[in-house]
């Protein structure tokens, strides 16, 4: 058997199985939350279904005071509401992202926002002030999901994130890295503590997750997040002339953009993919995915092997 993703196919139907399972369970924030037949996976603590395209804000939302620009990611967010999204993540990392989301909110309303934010300081002080600051930019009392940003103090952090989590003003806890950075600390906190969610690079070039930390996360039950599912930017550029192989149209994909998103989130560890962009166009490319089909492991290694034939 091709062992091309570094995860064996038995691997693969075993977790392919375990998550339908999950999927029979009752939900809490069920399915019927989601519009209907869009793609969606239930984040394993509490079974709450995320439609698998999510939104990152980095560079994109951090547009400053600018008010034609303010504008214009209204519409970029109101499309992503339109067409089903619900999880929007920034940080205090990111520069104007934060107020320029709170911003875009006020107009757009946030009744489907799943509200996913970081902890970004290595004062523990610090962090608490920033959350409070974070509530003020987005103008949300209580996030959805808050995360300690490239590990950075994570042990100071997480004690303050059990704290909101007790008190009811985040729901859940998570962690993040990118780039393949400090893979074997993410491996430490997935063994030793409890978190609900990873975010982490996770694209058809870097796959580096799928030999331990993806594995290690369904085993844990933590929802994982895909950032930089187009590594940036550099994959859409990349396969601009690629020709689609015949797998695209049978996933409901007509854009290597679908296929690259849908490689991601086709994998059985990761819940949903978060992909940036500036442009209405390419929020409703990206945000056609949820109406297609999950890749099985083999159609995920025809996406591959046509990838890696033209690149
Ligand atoms: N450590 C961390 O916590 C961490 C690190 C990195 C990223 N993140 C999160 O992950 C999110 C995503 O990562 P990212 O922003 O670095 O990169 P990305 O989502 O991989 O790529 C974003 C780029 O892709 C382009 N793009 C989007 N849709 C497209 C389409 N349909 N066709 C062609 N180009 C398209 C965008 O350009 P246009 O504007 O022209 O569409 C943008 O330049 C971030 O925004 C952030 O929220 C977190």
């Amino acid at each position: 058997m091709t062992k091309l993703l570094n995860y064996s196919r038995r691997e693969f139907t075993r977790v392919a199985s375990s998550l339908l399972s999950l999927s029979l369970l009752p939900s809490i924030a069920s399915k019927a939350e989601i519009s209907p037949g869009l793609l969606a996976k239930p984040i394993p603590k509490s079974n709450e279904y995320l439609p698998v395209i999510g939104m990152g804000t980095w560079i994109t939302f951090n547009v400053g005071n600018s008010q034609q620009l303010r504008a214009q990611r209204t519409q970029v967010l109101d499309t992503f509401f339109s067409m089903g999204g619900k999880i929007v993540d920034s940080s205090p990392m990111c520069g104007s992202a934060e107020e320029v989301v709170g911003n875009c909110l006020l107009k757009t309303g946030s009744e489907k926002l799943f509200s996913a934010t970081k902890t970004w300081t290595s004062s523990t002080q610090e962090g608490i002030k920033q959350f409070k600051d974070s509530q003020d930019l987005w103008g949300v009392e209580r996030f959805e999901l808050l995360q300690i940003h490239n590990l950075v103090n994570w042990r100071g952090h997480l004690k303050m994130l059990r704290n909101l989590k007790d008190q009811n003003k985040i729901k859940y806890i998570g962690i993040t890295t990118s780039h393949g950075r400090r893979h074997s600390e993410v491996e430490h906190i997935l063994k030793n503590e409890d978190i609900d969610f990873l975010q982490l690079t996770y694209n058809i070039v870097d796959r580096e997750a799928e030999a331990k930390l993806l594995p290690l996360a369904l085993e844990k039950g933590v929802a994982v997040i895909a950032n930089r599912p187009f590594q940036g930017g550099g994959l859409p550029k990349l396969t601009r002339n690629m020709t689609l192989p015949d797998v695209a149209k049978e996933l409901g994909c007509y854009s290597w953009p679908q296929l690259l998103l849908n490689y991601s989130v086709s994998h059985p560890a990761i819940t949903c993919a978060i992909p940036a962009t500036s442009k209405v166009s390419h929020m409703q490319e990206n945000m056609h995915t949820l109406t297609g089909q999950l890749a099985s492991a083999e159609q995920r290694d025809e996406i591959l092997m046509t990838y890696l034939r033209q690149s």
